[in-house]
């Protein structure tokens, strides 16, 4: 039985675990992911002026990208519930030289803003991991003024993610995690789309526009893809760490023989990924 509780608890820590994995592949992740963000700015939409407002942060580049749209006059505030994602972000925000963009510790579920104080809100991989995605919708409903955009970011279904479809069901079947419930938080928690629309306009927004947005998961070799499950890859990172010793090595070696077909001839993999672009307000 699904106690949110106890999720928020363990999700709050491990999230806090994975923020110097996050920083350390930063580069990575965006030379990757960048498409994403793209689309997220572009479908949120900033203006010069505006002041937007960016949940479930991470490394934080994302609001880096809207604090250069909205510009010396505008303002951004980048928030993670994690305070060492929110350093991560910090740190990063302050290389880039922006004066525009802040970051705060905030809990998407809960947030302590104003109603109705921000133009514009945006959210990549964030919503699906909360334990009431529909508490933080109705939350970000209520903090953005009646005509802004919020664009965020949801994985779609595994079967089009076997980047982390994988080393998921790798560790279900060997007894790590337990099969995702339907309708409980998680990677894949709202891969449906007619779960986003509910989910969407049940936190009276509107009804969301969605589009795919496809791209390939790269790593140079597989002590690489290792490395990307165990320092950033959150809840399976945790499962893999729970294992003694010997169980992960065997945990390892049986994710690397269910990537074994993608694997190209130089010993690189690739990966699909496919991630929903939605835009409501
Ligand atoms: C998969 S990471 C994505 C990070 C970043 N947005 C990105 O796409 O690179 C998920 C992030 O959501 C944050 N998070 C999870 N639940 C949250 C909540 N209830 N409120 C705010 N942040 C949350 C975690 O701390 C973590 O930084």
């Amino acid at each position: 039985m699904f106690d949110p509780d106890s999720y928020r608890e363990q999700s709050l820590r491990t999230w806090g675990e994975m923020a110097p994995g996050w920083r350390d592949r930063n580069d990575w992740m965006m030379s990757i992911t960048g498409v994403v963000n793209d689309w997220l700015v572009e479908h949120a939409d900033p203006q010069p002026g505006q002041r937007f407002l960016e949940v479930a942060c991470g490394a934080g580049d994302l609001g880096c990208q809207v604090a250069d749209r909205v510009g010396d006059e505008g303002h951004v505030i980048s928030t993670d519930f994690a305070p060492e994602m929110v350093e991560v972000a910090g740190n990063r925000g302050n290389e880039r030289g922006l004066s525009n963009l802040e970051h705060r510790v905030l809990d998407a579920e809960q947030m302590d803003l104003e109603d109705d104080s921000v133009d514009g809100m945006v959210c990549r991989w964030g919503y699906m991991l909360m334990a009431d995605p529909a508490a933080a919708l109705r939350e970000s409903k209520r903090v953005l003024r009646d005509g802004g955009n919020l664009a965020f970011a949801v994985w779609a279904a595994p079967d089009r993610n076997p980047w982390a479809a994988i080393p998921g069901m790798t560790l279900v079947q060997r007894g790590h995690m337990d099969p995702p419930e339907p309708g409980a938080p998680g990677i894949f928690g709202m891969a449906d789309p007619d779960r986003i629309r509910d989910l969407v306009t049940g936190a009276g927004l509107a009804e969301p526009e969605l589009e795919e947005i496809p791209f390939e998961f790269t790593y140079p070799d597989f002590d690489d893809l290792w490395d990307s499950i165990v320092r950033i890859a959150g809840p399976l990172a945790n499962a893999i760490k729970a294992q003694p010793e010997d169980e992960q090595v065997a945990t390892r070696e049986a994710i690397k023989e269910n990537f074994a077909s993608f694997q190209g001839e130089d010993g690189s993999y690739a990966a699909a990924a496919v991630t929903w672009g939605v835009l409501t307000g």
